[in-house]
């Protein structure tokens, strides 16, 4: 069965901060601090969908999806991150699955979705190899609670962006921005993600998956030093995060000058087969390069296409190159692959925009030749969208954040159309 879905995260939707026993997150923390996000957004209260569920997950079922990838809140679970499991937190997703399952929607968890526990980040965060460990053992947890129920998991999310931005630049949490020496947060993340799977399978996890971001690389010329840099930055964006998990092996990382702490075995555990790889796409990038910034490669325009509310270039044609691409890069080595991210930010209920956005890369993915599993848009609801606070608004379904009334917009109901045009065709 072909998954069509909506994706979510915790941070962005659950709000209930203090409730039941969830400790604090490193977003809680950063959006708490004066400055880091626009107009002092918070997620304490985001789209309360930690007590509104039963509303959400009726609106997918209206939505006729037949999948919901949503994330997991680790210091929900754990509120400190490692030792007491805190049962009131599990709870919270036994009754998510539960009413998931009763409407007949797969439900698709992300074990992190960047929401670590405060205590964690105290030890070092994901600059430390223990909380590679922590996460295998926080895994073990959850799945023991729902692996009857669930049967696709999914590891991380976009491991590339949260090291990017929240210790590369220090743009999200945990707003450390060690430009290259972030890059062993790359291994203790994919390391994780190694002895999560494991961990996840011990439990009995049928399906595991993890979720990349990942862009096309347009070089901004022929030059040669265009040429080197867009391929320096396909490294770091793309084969970063998905030849080790591939492949069992890493790139060449030297143009970053920084050693990745590799210890014997880790490849090993990084590398072992998956079910699927989930993909998030957005837009292509165009490198030029080098940077006059001392990087090793420069960020240029992408002109002559439509942009959305957030100034992302919309080529929908960039999915079916970048499968393509994956497929051409990896062969037999590529698993079955699901777009567990595709989405745009738009204003406003009669969101035409969206609606050619979705249609185009949906056409557009269907054009690739790829074994495709899955289609998750981002996102069934407007939500807290990191930096930006609640500026950006991605959802088919417009909450209004002061009374938290839900309306869906023309793309819900035009997704609708299209999910029941599916089932009669097949
Ligand atoms: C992705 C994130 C997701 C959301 C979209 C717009 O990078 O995974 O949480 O913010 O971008």
């Amino acid at each position: 069965m072909f998954l069509w879905g909506t994706a979510t995260a915790s941070y962005q939707i659950e709000g209930a901060v203090n409730e039941d026993g969830r400790g604090p997150s490193v977003w809680d923390t950063f959006s708490h601090t004066p400055g880091k996000v626009r107009d002092g957004h918070t997620g304490d209260v985001a789209c309360d969908h930690y007590h509104r569920y039963a509303e959400d997950v009726a609106l997918m079922a209206g939505l006729g999806v037949n999948a919901y990838r949503f994330s997991i809140a680790w210091p929900r679970v754990m509120p400190t991150g490692a030792g007491p499991v805190n049962q009131a937190g599990l709870d919270f997703y036994d009754r998510l699955v539960d009413a998931l399952c009763e409407r007949g929607i797969t439900p698709v968890p992300t074990l992190f979705h960047w929401d670590l526990p405060q205590a964690l980040e105290d030890e070092g965060g994901w600059l430390s190899r223990d909380t590679s460990r922590r996460f295998a053992d926080y895994a073990a947890v959850v799945a023991e609670r729902l692996t009857d129920r669930v049967r696709m998991w999914i590891t991380l999310n976009e491991p590339f962006v949260h090291m990017v931005e929240g210790y590369g630049l220090g743009i999200h949490a945990p707003g450390r921005a060690l430009m290259f020496d972030a890059l062993p947060v790359a291994h203790h993340q994919l390391l994780g993600h190694g002895l999560a799977t494991q961990a996840l399978r011990a439990a009995g996890a049928e399906q595991v998956l993890i979720t990349n971001n990942c862009t096309p690389v347009w070089s901004a010329s022929d030059s040669p030093e265009d040429l080197a840099a867009a391929e320096t930055y396909d490294i770091l964006h793309n084969r970063l995060f998905n030849d080790p998990v591939l492949t069992g092996a890493y790139p060449d990382l030297t143009a970053f000058g920084v050693e990745i702490p590799v210890r014997p075995g880790d490849l090993e555990t990084i590398g072992q087969p998956l079910d699927g790889l989930g993909i998030n796409y957005y837009n292509p990038t165009r490198i030029g390069g080098p940077g006059g910034d001392g990087l090793p490669f420069r960020f240029e325009e992408i002109s002559g296409v439509p942009t959305t509310a957030f100034g992302w270039p919309v080529v929908p044609d960039g999915l079916r190159e970048l499968l393509d691409s994956l497929k051409a890069r990896y062969g037999e080595a590529l698993p079955p692959v699901y777009i567990t991210e595709n989405g745009c930010s738009y204003d406003g209920l009669d969101d035409q925009e969206r609606i050619a956005y979705l249609d185009g890369h949906i056409t557009a993915m269907r054009r690739a030749d790829v074994d495709l599993r899955g289609y998750f848009v981002w996102s069934l609801l407007d939500n807290f969208e990191w930096a930006e606070g609640y500026h950006q608004r991605f959802g088919l379904v417009h909450v209004d954040f002061e009374t938290q009334e839900r309306t869906p917009k023309a793309s819900y109901h035009w997704l609708r159309k299209f999910l029941e045009a599916q089932s009669t065709d097949t």
